[in-house]
């Protein structure tokens, strides 16, 4: 699979059954972010591979509601960072844009490997930082559901996000989101 090919199968799916999670493949999705730019090289990512059942089990705790269709998941990787450990150019915070760009290499291998990776924003992240042992001071800035596609509708999903399953959600109008030289009034849409 090329990079445009994984960027256009990429969807966040929601219906999932399960698959292995094998030391190897967490090596291919920690390298893939290890690789990746940062600012001055910093490297601020910081992943934890949930993959036990155990463990699984208990993040069930930390998702919001609308989220229970991802109980099924194989692996939660939980992206994590500080701000002071990238380049801060008087309001520019870069961790969030470096550690953004490393989750996004995670999740176009994760495609390529067959896998769907779903990130999410809706979950408490105190309680998700609790059970990981993650200290306080981090950014737990999103939590990423790895399994394999389901065919068969998860039933605890919505109407809209089943919707979702089928068909990918609208984008943007690529005027709306790029101009060539200047700035154009599309792009405050
Ligand atoms: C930062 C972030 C937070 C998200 N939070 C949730 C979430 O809490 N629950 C959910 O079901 N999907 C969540 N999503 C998935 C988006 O809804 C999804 O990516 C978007 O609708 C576009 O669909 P696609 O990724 O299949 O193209 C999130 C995605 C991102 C990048």
């Amino acid at each position: 699979m090329d990079v445009k090919e994984a960027i256009e199968k990429r969807r966040a799916y929601r219906s999932f059954e399960p698959v292995e999670i094998t030391d190897e493949m967490l090596k291919e999705l920690g390298t893939a972010a290890q690789l990746m730019c940062s600012c001055n090289n910093n490297q601020p990512w910081r992943f934890v591979f949930v993959r036990s059942k155990e463990m699984l089990f208990k993040m069930r705790e930390a998702f919001n509601k609308g989220n229970a269709w991802a109980f099924e998941d194989s692996l939660i990787i939980a992206v994590f960072g500080k701000k002071e450990k990238d380049c801060n150019i008087q309001e520019r915070e870069y961790y969030l844009f470096d550690i953004g760009l490393a989750s996004a290499a995670i999740i176009l291998r994760a495609t390529e490997m067959g896998l769907v990776a779903h990130p999410i924003a809706g979950y408490l992240p105190e309680k998700a930082k609790e059970i990981l042992g993650i200290p306080a001071e981090n950014m737990l800035i999103t939590l990423i559901n790895v399994a394999k596609k389901s065919d068969k509708i998860n039933p605890v999903m919505s109407e809209k996000q089943i919707a979702q399953e089928n068909e990918r959600p609208l984008r943007r109008k690529l005027e709306e989101i790029y101009s060539v030289d200047v700035f154009s009034a599309e792009l405050d849409k």
